[in-house]
């Protein structure tokens, strides 16, 4: 068939380090391209040497509305989620727990017996000894009644709004009952690859509007119910009857809710919504997490690629869209996706605030498919990776972020209210306004051995990468705390407001998420190829590596193991890359029995509290893949490879159901090599004929827990 591969493509046609140009092109736009937009001068945080936080410090921050925080116990039961009691369309009879009940048990006990699998360049999913896996779904296939069959050469915005997106990113899995039978798959479809999509792409000023718009249907989220292979760790979507909440969310039709303080705002309002308050369909979704109650984080992450004509708009602007990775040097930036063919408020010399209405963190209810998801003004507008809540031991909710741009900032916020236990209509109604109104910080990070970080990645004679921190207090509802800044500049501009009050520029922060077990915050460090390197900001503790390839991660304990707190201890437990390089750390575990770790992107944890770490573009050479350690015991830092991707391929998700049966990843953008194309693919997974991304699961054959 004419859809076969014919020759290979370019298989190393790749610069900007690790990822291949393509690559770069439709996920980010060409961002290494761009000037790094962080031109802020604040200080980077070598300047403190040794410096501990100081009453000094936090005063500085906080001198005005603090949270009065108890100290209550409640730690247990506030940690555990609760379960909504929906009527629409039916009310699921769902278990206490979003994350199918996570154990109480053997907190990072590191029960991971899985023997770990070998680096590879196979052109498939490579699994331990003793599991196996599956595809879930993948791009076309039906999500919502009536979605009309995958037709590749006759493909239409209508029927791909019906069917399974491109490009899944971020997965979340929420039981649907208390037999674990039943669950809703919620996806992320973060963007669109048109020379992988479109047979004969003829570049992207040669594709029809409608081919454009069923890009922008490709683009959003998913949600699709699951049933459990009965027996087994083995999840598939529900083939018969009704699919109540199957829902596809578009950057092309589906309507979101600005909330929060900023919305309604001045920067906010367009031509087509002069309240500035609704929002026509959500960009570049990428990393996400599921909250305690019962509904989907999602992050809009590099919705810069999808604006042009920014060199025209008005030059007030010109520096706020420029700190966004918005050029205003060129009406067509290096990687501009060209949608405004298709809807001109893609042209910000038309409508320059249209920008301002992506890069928010999105909530959605999956359990009411009829309901309107939002756009939370009150956690700030930056590229974000994701968010991850947990509740705090005094019932407030806190949220952590990341802004994943080189030299960019980590993120918390800190909800007004308090989270409300229970099924009851009440506590539903009040746990979705949570994330409405609240406090944000962005983090300043301290260094105990400052003098001796040379770009080396030697370990410091201490023993640790490790120091103090604080988080900066910059808005609290509508009121601000950065000068010259209006609350809802703050929460705009958020990447300005954090450099006017000094926060600590980090090596790309992708996912943040706290361990509920624990309560202790683990930061993926991407990499950052621009550490140190020419006038670029130097190394420090937290980021100590020059031309950072391979990343690190950063585990981040509030004070009192309270994650309301306004000031915390961190460490580096792991520092990436081949465990034979001396610039490597694995929390001091034997580095002879570690597996290679390259590009650390999104972050796990499954019932025990092992931490699960996903790659996307390994500079050791080898595919992407899926890691797990214990955080906690003598196992800490015993990191082990439990699965690679495809060629070309990113590891997403990841997702580890609580009772340990069922490990979900999505395998983005597979093929992705420069020179390939649905007729040349670089990959021929999953089907054999042409690349697809897909979501997938792996299951123990025995029908054990995952890894112990
Ligand atoms: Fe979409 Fe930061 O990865
Ligand atoms: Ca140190
Ligand atoms: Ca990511």
């Amino acid at each position: 068939m004419s859809d076969r591969p014919r020759l290979l493509p370019l298989l190393n046609g790749t610069r900007h380090g690790t990822r291949d140009a393509m690559t770069c092109l439709y996920r980010c736009g060409n961002a290494c391209d761009h000037p790094v937009p962080n031109t802020s001068d604040n200080a980077y945080f070598g300047d403190v040497v040794n410096a501990e936080v100081s009453r000094r410090g936090v005063v500085r921050a906080g001198a005005v509305g603090a949270l009065v925080l108890g100290f209550g116990g409640a730690a247990a039961g506030a940690l555990a989620g609760a379960a909504p009691a929906m009527a629409a369309p039916t009310a699921p009879d769902v278990p206490e727990n979003f994350g199918f009940g996570r154990p109480s048990t053997g907190v990072g006990s590191g029960a991971l017996t899985f023997k770990p699998i070998p680096p590879n360049k196979l052109d498939t999913l490579v699994v331990p000894n003793g599991y196996d896996h599956a595809v879930v779904i993948k791009w076309g296939d039906p999500v919502l009644p009536g979605a009309p069959e995958f037709d590749l050469h006759h493909q239409t915005a209508a029927a791909q709004s019906r069917q399974f997106g491109y490009n899944n990113d971020f997965v979340g899995v929420l039981p649907l009952d208390k037999q674990g039978k039943r669950a809703l798959l919620v996806v992320n479809h973060e963007y669109t690859n048109e020379d992988l999509m479109f047979p004969g792409f003829p570049g992207l000023d040669g594709l029809s509007v409608e081919q454009l718009r069923t890009a922008m249907a490709a683009h959003g989220m998913s949600v699709v119910e699951l049933e459990r292979v009965a027996g087994t760790g083995q999840w598939k979507p529900v083939g018969k009857g009704p699919r109540p909440y199957n829902r596809r969310v578009t950057a092309l039709s589906t309507k979101f809710d600005l909330t929060g303080p900023a919305a309604g705002s001045a920067w906010l309002k367009t031509a087509a919504d002069p309240r500035g308050r609704t929002v026509v369909g959500t960009l570049n979704n990428c990393a996400g997490g599921v909250t305690p109650w019962g509904t989907v984080l999602s992050g809009e992450e590099n919705f810069n690629q999808y604006f042009v004509g920014a060199d025209a708009a008005p030059a007030e602007l010109k520096p706020k869209l420029d700190r966004y990775g918005i050029s205003t040097a060129a009406r067509y930036p290096s990687g501009s996706r060209k949608w405004e063919r298709a809807d001109e408020r893609f042209d910000l010399a038309k409508h320059p605030n249209e920008a301002h209405r992506f890069g928010w963190v999105v909530e959605i209810d999956p359990f009411d498919p009829e309901s309107r998801p939002r756009k939370h003004t009150a956690m700030g507008r930056f590229k974000h990776e994701g968010a991850n809540v947990i509740v705090a031991k005094d019932g407030h909710v806190v949220a952590y972020m990341g802004d994943d741009e080189r030299f960019d900032y980590l993120y918390k916020f800190v909800s007004d209210k308090k989270f409300m236990k229970g099924n009851s209509w009440a506590a539903r109604k009040h746990n979705l306004t949570l994330l409405e109104s609240g406090t944000l910080y962005v983090a300043e990070l301290y260094q105990t051995s400052a003098a001796e970080i040379d770009g080396s990645g030697k370990l410091p004679t201490d023993g640790a990468f490790n120091g103090r921190g604080r988080w900066i207090r910059l808005v609290s509802d509508n009121r601000s705390f950065v000068d010259g800044m209006t609350a809802a500049d703050v929460l705009t501009f958020t990447r300005l407001a954090g450099d006017k009050v000094g926060a600590t520029k980090m090596d790309r922060p992708e996912d943040v998420e706290p361990s509920l077990l624990t309560g202790k915050v683990y930061v993926a460090l991407t990499n950052n190829t621009n550490r140190g390197v020419g006038s670029n900001p130097k190394p420090d503790e937290a980021n100590p590596r020059n031309a950072n390839k391979h990343g690190q991660i950063l585990e981040l304990v509030e004070d009192r193991n309270d994650n309301t707190s306004e000031t915390f201890a961190w460490s580096l437990p792991i520092v990436c890359g081949d465990p034979t390089d001396p610039s490597t750390f694995f929390a001091g575990y034997d580095r002879t029995k570690v597996s290679p770790i390259s590009c650390p992107d999104n972050v796990a944890f499954d019932a025990t509290g092992n931490l699960w770490i996903s790659t996307d573009g390994n500079a050791l050479g080898s595919n992407d893949g899926l890691f797990a350690t214990a955080v906690e015991g003598p196992e800490r830092g015993h990191l082990k490879q439990f699965l690679t991707v495809p060629l070309g391929a990113e590891t997403c998700g990841p997702f580890i159901t609580g009772d340990n049966r069922s490990v979900f990843v999505a395998v983005q953008h597979p093929g992705e090599i420069t020179g390939a194309s649905v007729e040349n693919p670089a990959s021929n997974w999953p089907d054999g004929d042409y690349a697809k991304p897909g979501v997938v699961v792996t299951w123990r054959l025995d029908g054990g827990p995952v890894g112990s």
